[in-house]
């Protein structure tokens, strides 16, 4: 090992998107396109969530909370992915690559956290609807919230912790179109085992096991209500299929690129794009498009606007 020799990697170059030229140009208008309804969708979705006080219950709370984690989320990769397609030089610094995959898992382990509590909100509202309020008081809900940051950091210090000190010397093409960690930890140029193994616990099983219990918890909730209220199972379950649509959208890809032994799929630039480009904006499009009452509120904002000019 020689990576004291002065040899130590500064840089990564990013090598998912190399390639033909006109294909780079269209991946750039479509993902900058897409990144702009991202960030205007979820602002808009947090900012109506503020303005309307008929919104002001825990389930749009937790909404508003969801969309500020999508964005961020999109935020850490798209942007440097943008400007990359354009670039003939696709690097990216050591600093850099390690803040992107800490932010990254910073995010994506809030969003997880915060994805289960929604479930529980849910559970609360459908099963124990005169409880609701005393329940998932102001003080709770913000509890939850602290809860979902501090799992997120937790879950990224973990991994983090571990790779911002491992030897790279030389090997330096990541074969995606951002830093993260399974490609990472290959570059190093000591034995990583014990730290791949870490990597699939952490963040793959740890999605994989969430997913199935996010699963569980909706049949549950679907079964009490058909149970309870047959008359009301329909409504319940446009509610529930929106979140169970947003959760197999976090969580498949995730399970893919951790939980599969490595490499397998960690390079695999469809879903790398999916999960940070495409999900970011399906959550909005999903919670909104199917959400009356989110939808008369936007409407009536946007009318207060107009009216106001
Ligand atoms: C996040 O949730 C808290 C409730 O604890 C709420 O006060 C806050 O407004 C929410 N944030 C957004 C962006 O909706």
């Amino acid at each position: 090992m020689d990576y004291e020799n002065g040899s130590a990697v500064t840089e990564f170059i990013l090598v998912g998107f190399s390639g033909n030229w006109q294909l780079q140009i269209f991946f750039f208008v479509t993902f900058t396109l897409i990144y702009g309804a991202t960030v205007v969708g979820n602002i808009l979705i947090i900012v109506t969530v503020a303005a309307n006080s008929a919104l002001h219950s825990p389930m749009y709370f937790l909404l508003g909370n969801l969309s500020f984690l999508d964005m961020c989320l999109s935020t850490v990769t798209t942007p440097k992915m943008i400007s990359d397609l354009l670039a003939a030089h696709k690097s990216i610094s050591f600093q850099g690559c390690m803040a992107q995959m800490f932010f990254m898992h910073f995010f994506g382990g809030a969003e997880m956290t915060l994805l289960i509590v929604m479930a529980f909100d849910r559970y609360v509202a459908i099963c124990k609807p005169l409880h609701y309020r005393i329940i998932m008081s102001h003080k709770l809900l913000n509890r939850f919230i602290i809860l979902s940051w501090t799992i997120g950091f937790i879950h990224t210090m973990s991994q983090m912790a571990l790779t911002v000190n491992l030897p790279f010397c030389g090997h330096n093409i990541i074969n995606n179109i951002f830093c993260d960690l399974p490609l990472v930890i290959k570059l190093a140029c000591i034995e990583t085992y014990t730290l791949e193994l870490f990597v699939i616990a952490d963040s793959g099983l740890l999605s994989f096991i969430s997913f199935f219990l996010l699963l569980v918890s909706y049949t549950v909730i679907l079964l009490i209500v058909k149970h309870k209220s047959p008359g009301s199972l329909s409504k319940a379950l446009s509610t529930l299929s929106a979140h169970i649509i947003v959760v197999t959208l976090f969580f498949g890809p995730c399970i893919f690129i951790y939980a599969w032994p490595f490499g397998s799929f960690a390079s695999n630039t469809t879903l790398a794009v999916f999960y940070t480009v495409i999900t970011p904006l399906l959550n909005p499009i999903i919670y909104t498009l199917r959400n009356q009452e989110m939808k008369k509120a936007m409407r009536k904002l946007w009318i207060q606007q107009v009216s106001c000019t």
